[in-house]
């Protein structure tokens, strides 16, 4: 099988990658390779330098023998190359001593590309000044590797990253294409606020000023970046029955928070001729089945992850892909927030009917409660959004949040009002206007169904899923309060 993938995928055209050179059997054939240097080891004799390429987690290791002779060019660029340089490497293939590799380079021939400097070096003029390479061979915090973002995804762990956002991204859109479900892509402006929670970021081609006329800007109106792509995918779940979303989503919450983002991306899909059952079986079968594709396509990140950032996170993800998520009401689950918090403080906020849930509180759900993802439905209406469907008691709507240990929540969806005297009376309590909504509400005028969906933040799912704590190093440049660098 992986012979026929070999042949098929295969990209002559390119450098080869450490990642190919990694899975062929050494026999001393002759080989090539490109990357940046992790670290140089010079034994007199033996000089090994191990280069990455970012291609996989690991790195090959290049040993140059100068007792076998090397050439002049390659004697000079063994003594001046240094971590981070780009080098080109030649030599064979050949069984690895070492443990922990099955292969390496008995190399014959080294070419720096581009030098990375270890100390400062004065330019002719200030732009042409290099400061010392700052990812020497140590371990590096990562508010520091924040402060050098366009650097850090040469470090192992947002090498890591990267390849796993990727991975899952691509992982999210096989799960819903081979479910067919149709991508769907919805505006980034929009002129309406999904959540109705008014943290948007209005755009306008107009100066700032206090009696700023919309009629007179570039759309004629007031507009923002798009909360949720949830509204117009309804429309497309209402003619093509599986839709789902994937890009992103903008939010200016002022919440300085580990999980929080103003940019982030999100995931919706939206099914017609679905009900609020249907819709929680859908994200737990979606979300089990990213886990296990995570387990299997990305085992070498997750060990490192399980190493050092958050131990025991495979056995964890296994053990949470094959067990059934724990389902409760929001009812209840205050009523198991207040037994808990009965005459002490375990909470700073003490949770009662109505209240939103803090991540404190969903914390306690799921380590406390439940030990491990819970679905909590059936929210009161007044903490949720206007489209959600009204349940028979008037009071709370066919919502569902899954939360997960550590993070909280990560998706949020619902069944949607598909009544049309409802959602209208709804939008109205809410002094919000039915005509801004007309197209939305057109879907309940004609051949209105059942439909549901839920969001998830992709980068929500990263962290719990590499255990990496802060959501600003799941996301390559992060956009937050008083954070655009890059
Ligand atoms: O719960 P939310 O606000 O739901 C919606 O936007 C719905 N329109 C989705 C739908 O039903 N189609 O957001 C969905 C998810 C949250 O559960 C959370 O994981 C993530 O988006 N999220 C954020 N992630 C990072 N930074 C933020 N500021 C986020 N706000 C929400
Ligand atoms: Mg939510």
């Amino acid at each position: 099988m992986d012979v026929i993938l070999l042949f098929l995928y295969n990209t002559p055209m390119l450098p080869k990658l450490i990642k190919n050179i990694l899975n062929e059997t050494p026999e001393f054939q002759d080989t090539e390779i490109s990357g940046w240097v992790r670290t140089k080891r010079d034994m007199k004799n033996l000089v090994f330098i191990e280069v990455n390429d970012g291609s996989c987690f690991s790195g090959i290791q290049c040993t140059f023998d100068r007792a076998a002779g090397l050439d002049a060019h390659t004697e000079s660029a063994l003594s001046s190359v240094t971590t981070g340089a780009s080098v080109k490497i030649k030599g064979r293939l050949t069984p690895s001593p070492a443990s922990g590799q099955k292969v390496e380079i008995a190399a014959s021939s080294l070419s720096i590309i581009g030098e990375a400097p270890t100390e400062n070096v004065n330019g002719k003029t200030r732009e042409l000044d290099i400061q010392a390479y700052p990812l020497q061979k140590k371990r590096h915090s990562l508010e520091f590797l924040r402060e050098i973002a366009h650097l850090r995804s040469r470090t192992n762990t947002f090498g890591a990253v990267a390849r796993l956002r990727s991975m899952m991204s691509f992982a999210i859109h096989r799960y819903f294409q081979e479910r067919d479900f149709h991508y769907l892509h919805t505006p980034i402006i929009t002129a309406g606020d999904c959540e109705g929670a008014g943290a948007m970021f209005k755009v306008t081609t107009l100066e700032p000023s206090p009696d700023i006329d919309y009629a007179k800007d570039f759309f004629g109106k007031k507009t923002y970046l798009t909360v949720s792509g949830q509204l117009e995918a309804e429309t497309y779940a209402t003619s093509l029955s599986r839709v789902y979303t994937f890009g992103p989503t903008f939010r200016a919450e002022n919440s300085n928070t580990a999980r929080h983002l103003a940019e982030f991306w999100m995931v919706e899909p939206e099914v017609a001729f679905a009900e609020l059952e249907d819709d929680m079986a859908l994200a737990e079968d979606f979300l089990k089945n990213i886990f296990n594709a995570v387990l299997k396509e990305c085992a070498d990140e997750l060990a490192f992850f399980d190493a050092h950032v958050e131990k025991g996170i495979i056995e964890n993800l296994g053990q949470v892909a094959s067990a059934k998520f724990t389902h409760i009401t929001y009812t209840d689950a205050v009523k198991e927030l207040e037994k808990a918090s009965a005459g002490n403080d375990i909470f700073d906020f003490k949770p009662h009917w109505g209240c939103d849930l803090q991540s404190e509180h969903e914390k306690f759900l799921t380590e406390k409660v439940a030990g491990g993802p819970v679905i909590v439905t059936d929210y009161p209406k007044e903490i949720k959004a206007f489209y959600m469907k009204l349940n028979d008691d008037e009071k709370t709507v066919r919502a569902m949040d899954v939360l997960v240990p550590r993070l909280g929540e990560i998706i949020g969806g619902s069944q949607r009002e598909d009544n049309l005297e409802k959602l209208v009376r709804r939008i109205k309590d809410l002094n919000m206007k039915p005509e801004d909504y007309y197209w939305y509400l057109d879907l309940r005028r004609y051949g209105s169904v059942p439909h549901s969906g839920f969001g998830l933040g992709f980068e929500r799912l990263i962290q719990y899923v590499s255990g990496m704590a802060n959501i600003r190093d799941v996301i390559p440049y992060p956009r937050a309060v008083g954070q655009a660098e890059f």
